[in-house]
């Protein structure tokens, strides 16, 4: 069988997403395929940062250095994701003993969460994913997520949520030597798209960005690869990386919640032949040099987080290797063209 990694080592490093478990569940797999990870959740404040507080005994790096480990063992490179999102944030991030926390406090905790991850994984992690998902579908700033209610405002009027600035400043000043990326989903065109267009220019200004991280959790039903490759073309021309980032490809159309008991042959071949355009488009935007890395979220189907999300227990299909670990028509399509 070929090897991902190795097929497309003229192109870039392919990735895939993993927990500890599925190190164990999926290392032989990972190992053949892949030379790029990333923590599926090891690396979320939740998980590394549960405990109030910035010193040791507040985090637990317990699952993150196994990933870390399993990198380093097998000479893979190592994304980091992810410092500041809505989700997975305990509550008292954002809470002091009379309620919300200030703006100052939680910029500071911030600040501390990101010095300690960053000198954690000083010379392990070439990337971090600084803030994930900050803007909205219809390109609204996310003024839901607790981190625009606690220092959403824009006290500097440079247009950006202070919060997103500040977390860039300080990772550019703490690990001057990290690429830095603004990642998110449905950015592939439309009002999202023009607002992450504007951000990036704003980052890029004060030289605080590096790349632009799409997140490309697609489906059967799109969005359509000439689409992808125009904001990889917009986004690129920004003078920054563009990544793919946490490739799936449902096989179920957004917004429907009807389940199936098989991924039955017709839809496997429509699968293969979608992740055969897109990966076209990610072969030419590589060999244009506006396209760097492509990684997967997950790497076979025994293990998606589409298995509860959007959907509670239904079960998908949207990765290159079945629940056996045996290659679906998908990966033949992607290695070989
Ligand atoms: C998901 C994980 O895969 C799940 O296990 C977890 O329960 C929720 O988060 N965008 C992201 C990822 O940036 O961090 C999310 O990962 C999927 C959507």
């Amino acid at each position: 069988m070929p090897s991902l990694a190795t097929v497309y080592e003229p192109y870039f490093p392919i990735g895939a997403a993993v927990e500890p478990q599925t190190l164990l569940s999926q290392g032989n797999l990972l190992a053949a395929q892949v030379n790029s990870l990333v923590a599926e959740n090891a690396m979320k404040w939740e998980r590394i940062h549960p405990r109030p507080g910035d010193d040791p005994s507040s985090y637990d790096f317990t699952g993150a250095d196994a990933i870390v480990e399993f990198a380093r063992a097998h000479g893979m490179r190592l994304r980091g994701h992810t410092f500041v999102w809505h989700n997975q944030v305990p509550p008292w991030v954002f809470q002091d003993s009379s309620g919300q926390a200030s703006k100052t406090d939680v910029l500071q905790r911030m600040r501390g969460h990101m010095s300690a991850l960053l000198a954690h994984f000083r010379g392990e992690v070439y990337c971090w994913d600084v803030v994930n998902e900050a803007v909205t579908d219809t390109g609204e700033w996310r003024a839901d997520s607790p981190w625009f209610r606690a220092a959403g405002a824009d006290d500097d009027g440079d247009g950006v949520p202070d919060y997103i600035v500040q977390a860039f400043e300080h990772a550019r000043a703490t690990a001057p030597g990290v690429k830095l990326f603004y990642n998110d989903y449905n950015i592939e065109g439309g009002a999202k798209l023009d607002r992450v267009v504007s951000l990036v220019k704003a980052l890029r200004g004060r030289g605080v960005v590096d790349g632009v991280g799409i997140q490309g959790h697609w489906s059967l039903y799109g969005p359509g690869p000439e689409l992808v490759r125009s904001a990889i073309e917009r986004l690129a021309a920004l003078d920054v990386e563009v990544q793919v980032t946490e490739l799936d490809l449902s096989v179920y159309r957004p917004g429907d919640s009807s389940s199936l008991a098989e991924l039955s042959p017709g839809l496997a071949a429509e699968q293969a032949s979608r992740y055969a355009s897109y990966f076209k488009v990610f072969r030419d935007e590589a060999e244009a040099r506006r396209l760097t890395a492509v990684t997967f979220w997950g790497i076979a189907d025994d293990h998606t987080w589409l298995d509860s999300f959007p959907v509670t227990g239904r079960k998908d299909w949207p990765l290159l290797f079945d629940t056996h670990h045996r290659p679906k028509s998908a990966f033949r399509a992607v290695a070989q063209w």
